[in-house]
C-alpha cells in the first residue's frame, strides 16, 4: 500500500503543530519535511530549530528532504532534532558514498534525490546501500508547480532495476502529485507520495489524502 507523505511547505506555518497534528489524524503516513538554503534552491524555509520543536507534535516518521549545499554539515542537527530519515540531493554532495555512510553512521534511514534532469545511472553504483530513493518531478524549490512528465521513466527504471536485483530501497515522488496523476504513480512504482498542495491546500485533508491514495 502506497504511502502519503504530506509536505508542511504548504501548511499554514502560523499554525505548524496544528497542520501536523491534523494531516495525521486525516491518516497520513509519513511527514515530508522540505529543507532550503537559497543557494541549491532559490528559496529559504526552514532549519533544525523548527523540527526539533514540531517532533513534540507527532510521532510519524520524519522524512527530512535536504535542497542545501554541503548537506553533511547538517545532518548532526537533523538527526538531534529527531528526525528518522535524510535524503540529500545526488546533485549537491560531491562526495555521495561518504554522505550516505555518514547518514546511516548517525542511525537514521540514508536516501539520494534527483532533480527531473538526473538520470538514474548517476546513482547506480549506491543503490544496494540506500534506504530511499526521491525523484523529484519538478525542479526543486518551491510548491505548487506541475508535474514534468519524463519523470515517470525514472521511477519505472528504478522499479525495474529494485525487481531485478532485489533492492530494497523505497521509491518516492515529489512534486505536483496531485489526485489526477496518483494512480499512474502508483502503478510506475511509486511507494511514497510526497503531496504539498494537493493536501494542504484543500479543506478536507483527509478527502485529499485518501484520493492521492486510492483514487483510480
Ligand atoms: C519542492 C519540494 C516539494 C514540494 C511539493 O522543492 O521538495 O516537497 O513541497 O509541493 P507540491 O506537492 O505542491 O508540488
Ligand atoms: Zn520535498
Amino acid at each position: 500500500m502506497v504511502k502519503i507523505a504530506p509536505s508542511i511547505l504548504s501548511a499554514d506555518f502560523s499554525r505548524l503543530g496544528e497542520e501536523i497534528r491534523a494531516v495525521e489524524k486525516a491518516g497520513a503516513d509519513w511527514i515530508h519535511l522540505d529543507i532550503m538554503d537559497g543557494h541549491f534552491v532559490p528559496n529559504i524555509t526552514f532549519g533544525a530549530p523548527v523540527v526539533k520543536s514540531i517532533r513534540k507534535t507527532s510521532g510519524l516518521y520524519f522524512d527530512a528532504h535536504l535542497m542545501v549545499h554541503n548537506p553533511d554539515a547538517f545532518f548532526e542537527d537533523f538527526v538531534r532534532a529527531g528526525v528518522d530519515g535524510i535524503t540529500i540531493h545526488q546533485e549537491a554532495s560531491l562526495h555521495l558514498d561518504r554522505s550516505i555512510q555518514a547518514i546511516k553512521a548517525l542511525g537514521v534511514k540514508a536516501g539520494v534525490s534527483l532533480n527531473p534532469a538526473t538520470p538514474v545511472q548517476t546513482i547506480e553504483h549506491l543503490l544496494p546501500q540506500l534506504d530511499l530513493v526521491l525523484v523529484m518531478s519538478v525542479n526543486p524549490g518551491f510548491g505548487g508547480q506541475h508535474f514534468i512528465e519524463y519523470t515517470r521513466d525514472k521511477i519505472k527504471a528504478l522499479k525495474a532495476i529494485k525487481a531485478a536485483k532485489g533492492f530494497t530501497f523505497i521509491i518516492e515522488v515529489d512534486g505536483g502529485v496531485v489526485p489526477e496523476n496518483a494512480a499512474i504513480l502508483r502503478e510506475s512504482g511509486a511507494e511514497v507520495l510526497v503531496a504539498g498542495s494537493a493536501i494542504y491546500h484543500k479543506d478536507d485533508y483527509k478527502a485529499a489524502i485518501d484520493a492521492l491514495r486510492s483514487r483510480p
